[in-house]
């Protein structure tokens, strides 16, 4: 256990840097333009702080960079996929591994090989990569989340958990057998980087158990998910980061991983798995879909990295700095009044742009709206989570109307310093005060599949 210290100053120091581009408000509003009012669409040289994600964004340690000159880039068999194979069963104890370029390569080979045409996914809200694979594969997706998650007022510490009398109806309505696997997400990214509780975990395993139901783990940011339960679970504050992460696997039968998130590099992902016939049918998917299994699509240097990244991400004193630093932005802005999803997730501050935005109704896409404010305001770029990350209904064709309508300050893990997070807080604050005079967006182009990366805006006319 780490002793108890007054600040969540980093344990470490900064040995390289990368100068910013600074602009001016003119030319942000030329670049936002160009880019539709999708921050999706802006270059990444008109942006100063860039909080869009903290997918890959990530800055590794100097042992990962060393890592990467000890890359084996052979065909087959590369020594770097094994070293991967020992970190997966060291600190995550899945018997088997499939390499995949990143997290929806994952999600992709595995809902290919659980689902067939008819079955029924409930998981702990949707993410978008996840459920649209699992639609490609003729599922369909059932939230199962606590209500709680769905309110942003609510301080329920543990917004990640299930329902359980929710996953009990879909059980009883759907039947157990069209029912591959229950999708459980640490921590749940559309809640806004809520935490599933160890307790919640435990329930979910033995009413799985008892219908001979998978969990399958999407394990993205699993790190930060056992840091809170360190931090807030009755009879888990004595415990590390390391042995809560290996419990919550050890609950689960299989995962899906973007080591982009959580084990610090800037690509990569696998798929993990107790089965011994799930595996081996992955290795039959990923050699189209990705590359021979002992690479999947990666090279033997990220495969490195990798591993040691996983090694670095359960250490306490990295994850207690990792997420002291998000919870510093949201201090700043509850401070400044701001609506944000309470408590603040772990990877991010997640604004409520209806509540910011009161006066706007949802097909004027606040959040969108909001995100593009923020850049023109400051050259920070953050990222929509409302109703263009939630697309349209299968069936009706309709825009589905999520409950929360989100800004998200996601924040990339090592990379930016407190004073950083003072001008993000500032520029927000600034946002806030001239509120009432923001209008709405149109959508003037809507690609087929994930529309919020790519699609393409205008602002309403006051
Ligand atoms: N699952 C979760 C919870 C995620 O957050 C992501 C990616 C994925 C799966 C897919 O992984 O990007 O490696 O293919 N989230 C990024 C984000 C894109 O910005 O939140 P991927």
């Amino acid at each position: 256990m780490t002793e108890k210290r007054m600040s969540w100053a980093e344990p470490f120091k900064i040995k390289m840097v990368e100068p910013l581009f600074m602009t001016t408000p003119a030319q942000r509003v030329k670049a936002l333009e160009e880019a539709g009012y999708n921050t999706f669409l802006l270059r990444s040289e008109d942006v100063y702080i860039d909080l869009l994600t903290d997918s890959g964004t990530s800055a590794m340690s100097d042992r990962q960079w060393a890592g990467l000159m000890l890359g084996d880039e052979a065909y087959a068999g590369s020594r770097n996929y094994y070293h991967l194979e020992e970190a997966v069963r060291k600190y995550y104890g899945y018997k088997y591994l499939v390499p995949t370029h990143q997290g929806r390569g994952a999600e992709n080979i595995l809902s290919r090989i659980l689902i067939k045409p008819g079955d029924i996914l409930p998981g702990n809200m949707y993410f978008t990569t996840t459920k649209a694979h699992q639609e490609l594969a003729g599922g369909t997706f059932v939230d199962i989340i606590v209500d709680e998650a769905h309110d942003p007022r609510s301080l329920f510490p543990f917004k990640g958990n299930v329902d359980l009398a929710k996953l009990q109806r879909v059980i009883d309505e759907q039947g157990a057998e069209r029912i591959p696997y229950v999708s459980l997400a640490t921590t749940v990214n559309m809640a806004g980087g809520q935490p599933i509780s160890l307790a919640n975990l435990k329930a979910v395993r033995a009413l799985t158990a008892k219908h001979g139901i998978r969990i399958i783990h999407d394990m993205t940011r699993v790190a930060e998910n056992a840091y809170m339960i360190q931090q807030l679970e009755e009879g888990q504050g004595a415990r590390s980061v390391a042995e809560i992460v290996f419990d919550i696997c050890s609950l689960t039968d299989g995962a899906t991983m973007s080591a982009k998130k959580d084990a610090l590099v800037n690509i990569g992902g696998f798929m993990a798995t107790n089965e011994w016939d799930v595996f081996e049918e992955a290795r039959n998917q990923v050699v189209l879909y990705e590359g021979l299994h002992t690479y999947g699509g990666l090279a033997g240097r990220d495969m490195e990295a990798m591993a040691i990244g996983i090694a670095e991400s359960v250490q306490d004193d990295h994850i207690r700095a990792r997420v002291g630093q998000v919870f510093y932005l949201g201090e700043k802005l509850l401070e400044a009044g701001v609506p944000l999803v309470r408590p603040t997730g772990t990877h991010g501050v997640f604004l409520d742009a209806k509540a910011f935005l009161p006066h706007l109704p949802q097909i004027a896409f606040p959040a969108q709206t909001l995100a593009a404010e923020i850049y023109v305001d400051s050259g920070v770029r953050t990222m929509e989570r409302g109703i263009v990350s939630a697309g349209r209904d299968k069936l009706t064709g309709d825009h589905c109307y999520p409950e929360l309508e989100l800004v998200r300050l996601t924040i990339p893990r090592r990379v930016y310093t407190q004073a950083h997070m003072d001008v993000i807080a500032e520029s927000v604050a600034r946002v806030y005060q001239r509120r009432d005079r923001i209008t709405g967006l149109k959508m003037t182009y809507e690609p087929k599949y994930l529309r919020f990366f790519q699609a393409r805006f205008e602002p309403l006319r006051a």
